[in-house]
């Protein structure tokens, strides 16, 4: 898609609208069917986390003549320039400037912090990409659409990730749960009943770039294998849409159960996850299974009300490192 369709060729004179701070959040976020799959053109679904968040703060004033990165949580301080050329800051801030046809970067601190834990598949370095590009716009007076919010922050996620499928910052952008399947139209979801997912982190920092390369490499080695994994992993992405539409998520524990399966079978589970899985089912999770890349960050399990509290306490017990409880709705 051309992003610059979108806006007029005025915008060569973009001038910041007021000189106040402009601020903007974005979710995390996670993929509850359909993860690597994904990747090779199947559906997924994925949701928004809203507990946990990223927040971008543009305000006037920066090096004098132009941006002043601030990230508090990374310790770390640097101006535009001086942030090395494929670093993610620099690349969201100069897309969304590029985007809007700024030619000189504005005298601005950016700020950014987040609550969302990183690199464990909940979508923290999408978060970030998102909030700063919607709070930059914003400091302009322009509210960017969602649809090109998340085009600006896939172009970052192809830095750092090589092979995204463009899931992650379209449930991030548009907040909604959605079934997305690469290079279609995003489809959202409305959930007929909402349910009750709890996460727990393992602890285990897994890049997502090095299990996507790993599952890449075993798809070249055994394609057809590895085709009729996704294929099925597909299908059950397919009779989730339809249960949670129609209102049915208890069934979804199930599905879950058979996807994680898959996900073994494509070897991107460990033992942390797998320790996990087996105390949240214990405790009466009607389902759970890992989330994002794998290898390590966070499992999902699916939860009544009832057993909730016993399903994070027999987590906490088995090693999680975090949880979330988060309603699906
Ligand atoms: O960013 P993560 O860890 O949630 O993983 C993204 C999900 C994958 O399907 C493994 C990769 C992708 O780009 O869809």
């Amino acid at each position: 898609m051309n992003l610059h369709v979108l806006y007029s060729p005025l915008w060569n004179t973009i001038k910041p609208s007021c000189e106040s701070m402009s601020t903007a959040f974005a979710p995390g976020k996670a993929i509850i069917f359909g993860e690597h799959a994904v990747v090779y053109g199947r559906p997924a679904i994925a949701v928004p986390v809203k507990q946990v968040q990223a927040q971008a703060d543009v305000e006037p004033g920066g090096t004098g003549t132009g941006v002043l990165l601030v990230a508090p949580n990374l310790n770390r301080t640097c101006t535009l320039s001086d942030a090395p050329p494929q670093d993610a800051l620099r690349a969201i801030v100069e897309s969304t400037l590029t985007h809007m046809q700024v030619g000189v970067p504005p005298d601005v601190t950016i700020t950014v912090t987040s609550t969302i834990p990183m690199a464990c598949g909940l979508g923290s370095g999408t978060a970030v990409s998102v909030a700063v590009a919607r709070a930059l716009a914003g400091y302009f007076g322009v509210r960017l659409p969602d649809e090109v919010v998340s085009e600006l922050a896939f172009e970052v996620e192809r830095i750092h990730h090589g092979r995204p499928s463009g899931i992650d910052n379209t449930v991030v952008a548009y907040e909604r749960p959605v079934c997305y399947t690469r290079g279609q139209p995003v489809e959202m979801l409305t959930v007929g009943k909402p349910f009750h997912l709890i996460l727990a982190d393992t602890g285990v920092c897994a890049p997502t770039r090095i299990s996507v390369g790993a599952v890449y490499r075993n798809w070249q080695t055994d394609p057809q294998r590895y085709d009729s994994l996704f294929d099925r992993i597909a299908e059950i992405a397919k009779a989730a849409r339809v249960l949670i539409e129609n209102g049915d998520p208890v069934e979804l524990g199930g599905l879950m159960n058979e996807n994680q399966q898959l996900l073994r079978e494509i070897d991107v589970s460990s033992p942390e996850l797998e320790r996990l899985i087996a105390a949240a089912l214990q405790a009466g999770a009607s389902g759970a299974k890992l989330s994002g890349a794998g290898r390590g960050g966070n499992i999902i399990a699916l939860v009544s009300p009832e057993v909730s509290s016993s399903v994070e306490e027999a987590l906490r017990n088995d090693g999680a490192k975090g949880i979330l409880a988060t309603e699906v709705s």
